[in-house]
């Protein structure tokens, strides 16, 4: 035996305690939001651990297949669907919800009726399920303003009126990232006590990174400026080339990203004029908390999160990161739209 004594902190922040602290800074808080987080972190867990024992339980296979046991197996995204569905639902905080999943906006049952609206992509990084890479959960939330069933129009606000965004990271660890619009925090979960515990706190991006992020195997589809920028990158008229990192989980990448700067890009291409990632459910809340971490977020032209949407499934170009980084991409937008 080392002398050394293991320390155990017996006054952990919790997610859950952090979010009660931060709601008592607002005398008229009700507590609906720390409620609403908690039937998140549920299904955040549960999904935690379906990603980790997922091979052995056969959750790979198709949708509805069974297992040994007899027992129906749903594919990890049916399921995590189906998780962020029920536990909110049935949470008494939320009106409707929007899943990269579901065709249509999910009106809560008026027995459960809330006031908040939560638009989430249960399990993103779909390419990478089946082959242990990492993936994750991203939700956006936004609250209701006026009493009464949620309409279209109260769905569709710019992500500037959000009031909650995170994610979740099912990594080498598990982590859930998030920010209520007081900067952000990451909390790494402890399966051994079941919890969030705060272990990064207010997180922060580099002004400027080493890294750019995107498929590079879409350049013959890229615009100009994206062209130009990436090619800066590669071969700068002085000093090193930036490194190049792509997962191809909108999550990890960007985690990443916060954790070590850089730039994250899902340019428009002349396959795919909108790009690809969503508005209301990955590139709006990752843009809430790219900003809350110092960094910015646009879409080539303007900032992502003062996008009006139009409709819930819409698609837009994503550069986030660096704030210098992201700058420097948007005057090639600039020089090349003039
Ligand atoms: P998904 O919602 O089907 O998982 O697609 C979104 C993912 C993002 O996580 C990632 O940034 C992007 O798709 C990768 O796309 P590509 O394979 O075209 O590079
Ligand atoms: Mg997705």
């Amino acid at each position: 035996m080392s002398g050394e004594k293991q320390v155990i902190d017996t006054d952990c922040v919790t997610l859950t305690r952090f979010v009660l602290e931060e709601q008592r800074k607002y005398p008229q808080a009700t507590g609906d939001l720390t409620q609403l987080l908690n039937a998140i972190l549920t299904a955040i867990k549960a999904i935690s651990s379906a990603v980790r024992k997922a091979g052995i339980h056969q959750l790979y296979g198709i949708s509805g297949s069974s297992n040994a046991t007899g027992d129906s197996v749903k594919k990890l995204d049916v399921l995590s669907n189906d998780l962020f569905i029920n536990m909110l639902s049935s949470s008494y905080t939320c009106c409707a919800l929007v899943s990269e999943e579901n065709e249509n906006i999910i009106h809560v049952e008026d027995k459960y009726l809330g006031k908040y609206i939560v638009c989430f992509d249960p399990l993103d990084g779909s390419s990478n399920i089946d082959c242990l890479v990492s993936i994750g959960s991203i939700f956006a939330i936004y609250k209701k303003e006026t009493p009464g069933p949620a309409t279209a129009e109260d769905i569709l606000k710019p992500g500037n009126q959000l009031v909650c965004a995170g994610y979740s990271l099912y990594g080498s660890a598990t982590m859930v990232v998030l920010s209520l619009g007081q900067g952000v925090n990451g909390f790494m979960y402890d399966p051994a006590i079941g919890e969030f515990l705060l272990t990064e706190k207010d997180m922060k991006i580099k002004p400027r990174g080493k890294i750019y992020s995107l498929n590079e195997g879409y350049e013959m589809y890229w615009d100009e400026a994206t062209r130009e920028y990436v090619n800066s990158k590669k071969r700068p008229a002085s000093g090193k080339p930036y490194g190049a990192r792509y997962i191809g989980s909108m999550v990890a990448d960007v985690h990443r990203t916060i954790c070590y700067g850089g730039i994250f890009m899902y340019p428009a291409t002349s396959e795919a004029p909108k790009g690809k990632l969503r508005l209301l459910y990955e590139a709006n809340p990752m843009s809430y908390i790219v900003e809350q971490a110092g960094g910015a977020a646009i879409d080539g032209k303007q900032r992502i999160l003062d996008i009006k949407p139009t409709s819930i499934h819409q698609r837009c170009p994503v550069f986030m990161g660096s704030r210098e980084d992201v700058q420097e991409l948007q005057e090639l937008y600039k020089k090349h739209t003039a």
